[in-house]
């Protein structure tokens, strides 16, 4: 089997999210380099090299934390739904930052070594791991750089094709060891040496809203209950909660998510995941049957699991089945594609 390369598409909105991003990254290294020498503990005068090293790194840390707080603020208030679109180009601008900080902290504070050299002074000079004073923190910078460096290079819709979304999604996990690495390479390190209370203060709050929101999301989505009395057949909502054009997304026993959409007074339900890359089609909106993937406008009939044509992408489908109000769901899926008669909800369902 192989798979096409097709070069990235880009349209009006991909233009502005990234002119947003870099202007965003330029006014934080123009602030942090004319602010923080004055605001921030210095043992030292602060040349250049150094100034630029600190502000790429406290950048590069602040786009880790933002992008890890998109996904779950998307899952609990859909208004940040806008910020998930091309979360991608985000994410490679991030490992881009990084390198730039990895690169001027080379060629200050190891610019006496060259080419292997160099790697072999940073990895090697101090082994210390055993102790948090004089930690050898630089080793978690380039696991975290590694990371990101991974997932930059993967990031591209033909790796996601090539690779299969699960494994391209395990792969796509990095970014959390990568962000732990980053908070001990931080913690163990600058704060250690400088002890600012400050910048030790505005980085934990970071990191504990990363956690935070983590929580919350997960938390959200956990409280329907689950299972029916007596059946396997799982309760999802009610079909009065459903708002015509959109849909209702559950847990399933396997974990998995399935969305329940009602388009024209009916009922059909299909897997929560788009076959691009796992966006949420529950946050979609229906027409004409059709629900457009919120992330990339991937398109599924919600009655068969299918792209329409020419597209050829398919999502598994499951049956349904209504008591009153009550929306009662299979949880062994239908095979992607596979067609479900929709559920007429009655009129007692109906708002
Ligand atoms: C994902 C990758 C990385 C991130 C997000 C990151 C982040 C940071 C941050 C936020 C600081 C503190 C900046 C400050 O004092 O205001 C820092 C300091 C430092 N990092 Fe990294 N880093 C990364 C990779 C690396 C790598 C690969 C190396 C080594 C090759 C490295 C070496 C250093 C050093 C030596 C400092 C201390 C600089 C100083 O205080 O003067 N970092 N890093
Ligand atoms: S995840 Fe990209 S279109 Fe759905």
């Amino acid at each position: 089997m192989s798979v096409k390369y097709t070069p990235v598409q880009w349209n009006t909105s991909k233009w502005v999210y990234d002119a947003v991003m870099l202007a965003g990254i330029a006014l934080f290294l123009w602030l942090f380099i004319s602010v923080a020498p004055g605001a921030l503990n210095h043992e030292f005068p602060v040349n250049p090299p150094i100034a630029n090293a600190r502000a790429f790194g406290a950048c590069a840390f602040v786009m880790l934390t933002v992008i890890l707080c998109i996904g779950p603020l998307a899952r609990l208030d859909r208004r940040f739904l806008p910020l998930l679109y091309n979360r991608r180009h985000f994410g490679v601008m991030t490992a881009a930052v990084a390198m730039t900080h990895a690169y001027f902290v080379l060629g200050w504070y190891f610019a006496f070594f060259r080419g292997a050299e160099r790697w072999e002074t940073v990895l090697f000079a101090n082994t210390s791991y055993g102790q948090v004073l004089g930690f050898p923190f630089e080793a978690l910078g380039i696991f975290a750089l590694l990371c990101l460096l991974i997932l930059a290079a993967t990031s591209h819709d033909f790796w996601l094709k090539f690779l299969t979304p699960p494994v391209w999604k395990a792969i796509h996990f990095l970014i959390y060891p990568a962000y732990v690495a980053v908070v001990g390479h931080v913690a163990l390190g600058a704060f250690q040496s400088r002890g600012n209370e400050t910048m030790a203060a505005i980085f934990s709050a970071g990191a504990l809203v990363v956690a935070g929101l983590h929580i919350a999301a997960a938390w959200k989505e956990r409280r329907v209950d689950p299972h029916a009395a007596g059946t396997d057949w799982v309760k999802v909502g009610n079909a009065s909660d459903i708002a015509e054009g959109r849909a209702i997304i559950a847990r399933l026993p396997d974990g998995k998510r399935v969305a329940v959409f009602r388009h024209e007074g009916q009922l059909s339900a299909i897997s929560n995941a788009c076959a691009h890359q796992n966006g949420p089609l529950g946050e979609g909106r229906i027409i004409d049957c059709i629900v457009t993937c919120p992330w990339h406008g991937f398109q599924y009939d919600v009655r068969t699991g299918r792209s329409p044509a020419p597209f050829t992408e398919k999502v598994p489908t499951y049956r349904l089945r209504l008591e009153q109000d009550e929306v009662f769901v299979d949880p062994v899926p239908n095979a992607p594609g596979t067609p479900v008669e929709p559920v007429q909800a009655t009129q007692e369902a109906m708002p």
